[in-house]
């Protein structure tokens, strides 16, 4: 029975609804996925009706298809061999890779133009392969034609295998606001296939292992030792290590999301985001110059020095942190983190309070108390982190 309180003048009858849906969703690491033979992409669609045809329309990273000539025909050849279950709409179509494909939403308009004009209803599928911005872009996509469309993800870069791909994100920039449009829509499965990482440039695959040795310092003190004994390989993209940095990496970014108790982010804290309020911000400085991967990389050697300075790390934990990432083949000081503005003070600072907006409530930024513990704060004294943005600078220049 709903309870009528008296307020004043007026009486208020409140029902309260509540229900819980639950999430699950494959996430696999393959190689040759689509190998005729290969049966992983084909029990991915059948997993809920094995014996129906599904329907399925397949966007294509075109940076990937520029690496894979073939690919698109590939695909193709897949969904022919197995006619029975796969009923390909359309040729698998190539759209901008890169930010490219976040930065305006003519993109998305147009992917949502082609389910129309092609009947895509919501048990059909929206299969996006390529790098996070492509999964990005592709996941808003299936998530609002219909208001949902069954959605299955091919990562194929470092950082979309390890980090972006498993998780219930998408979106696109706008305003000049990364991520200002977009929604919290798990996928249906995430398909990984190793082979697609191997051909990568040199820059991307380093670029991906920052959210490795992310995740590794503020939740797996053993992981991050392991990424240290195995730096010569890492460094080397040795094929095994990279296959196993990325899938621990992975399971790490899937127990915070099943196990965190925020999956859809409704606090204040994102409790992966270390290094990452600075990041953000020197990717917009640098108008995406700098990759993902590499701001972060910046993020987490600056705010590692920066909990120094606070107290809250041991002193030479931050030597030890930059010293692996450089070994891994970042960089860990651009310019743009010495940009200032009209009041003279740093830009970059204040990615803290954009950081803020972003999430709501008030600021939260994770922080290390030791390798592999992360630890949250509300409040970032200005002066210590230009005293550590000082330090990275002259590290850099020494
Ligand atoms: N949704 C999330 O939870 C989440 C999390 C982290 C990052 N992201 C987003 O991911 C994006 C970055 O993703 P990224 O690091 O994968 O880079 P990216 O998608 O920008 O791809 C980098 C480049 O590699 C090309 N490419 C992709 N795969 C390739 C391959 N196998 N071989 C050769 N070239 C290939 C692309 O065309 C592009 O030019 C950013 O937009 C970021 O905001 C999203
Ligand atoms: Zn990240």
């Amino acid at each position: 029975m709903a309870a009528q309180p008296r307020t004043g003048q007026t009486t208020a009858t409140t029902h309260w609804q509540r229900f819980a849906v639950p999430y699950e969703f494959p996430v696999v690491f393959t190689e040759g996925l689509f190998d005729p033979d290969n049966p992983v992409l084909r029990d991915a669609l059948c997993r809920l009706e094995p014996v129906k045809r599904h329907r399925v329309i397949v966007f294509v990273d075109d940076g990937l298809t520029a690496a894979h000539p073939e690919l698109l025909e590939s695909i193709a050849d897949y969904a022919r061999r197995h006619a029975d279950v796969i009923d390909l709409v359309r040729a698998p179509i190539a759209v901008p890779g890169g930010e490219k494909i976040k930065s305006e939403l003519h993109f998305v308009e147009s992917m949502q133009q082609t389910l129309f004009d092609l009947h895509i209803d919501r048990h059909s599928f929206v299969i996006a392969v390529g790098g996070g911005a492509v999964l990005d872009a592709v996941g808003l996509v299936a998530a609002t034609t219909h208001r949902g469309v069954r959605h299955i993800r091919i990562p194929t870069t470092v950082l979309s295998q390890n980090d972006s791909g498993v998780g219930v994100k998408n979106g696109v920039n706008l305003h000049g606001v990364k991520n200002f449009v977009g929604s919290f829509a798990p996928p249906f499965a995430v398909l990984n296939d190793l082979d697609f990482v191997a051909a990568l440039p040199e820059r991307d695959k380093v670029a991906g292992m920052a959210e490795a040795v992310k995740v590794a310092l503020i939740r797996d003190a053993e992981f991050f030792a392991w990424i240290e004994s195995h730096s010569d390989h890492l460094a080397t993209f040795e094929r095994s290590a990279m296959a196993k940095m990325i899938q621990r990496c992975a399971e790490l970014h899937m127990h915070q999301i099943s196990h965190g108790g925020d999956p859809f982010e409704s606090g204040s804290a994102r409790p992966l985001d270390y290094g990452h309020w600075s990041a953000h911000k020197l990717e917009s400085l640098t108008r995406s110059h700098v990759r993902h991967g590499e701001a972060v990389a910046i993020g987490m050697a600056l705010d590692a020095r920066y909990a120094v300075l606070a107290g809250l790390l041991a002193q030479g934990e931050e030597l030890r942190i930059c010293a692996l990432l450089e070994y891994l083949g970042f960089e860990l000081w651009h310019p743009a983190l010495a940009k200032t503005g009209v009041s003279g003070e740093l830009v970059i600072l204040e990615g803290l309070s954009e950081f803020r907006e972003h999430l709501g409530g008030e600021l939260t930024i994770t922080l290390l108390s030791d390798i592999g513990v992360g630890v949250e704060v509300h409040e970032i004294d200005h002066g210590l982190m230009r005293q550590a943005l000082d330090w990275l600078r002259d590290r850099a220049s020494a």
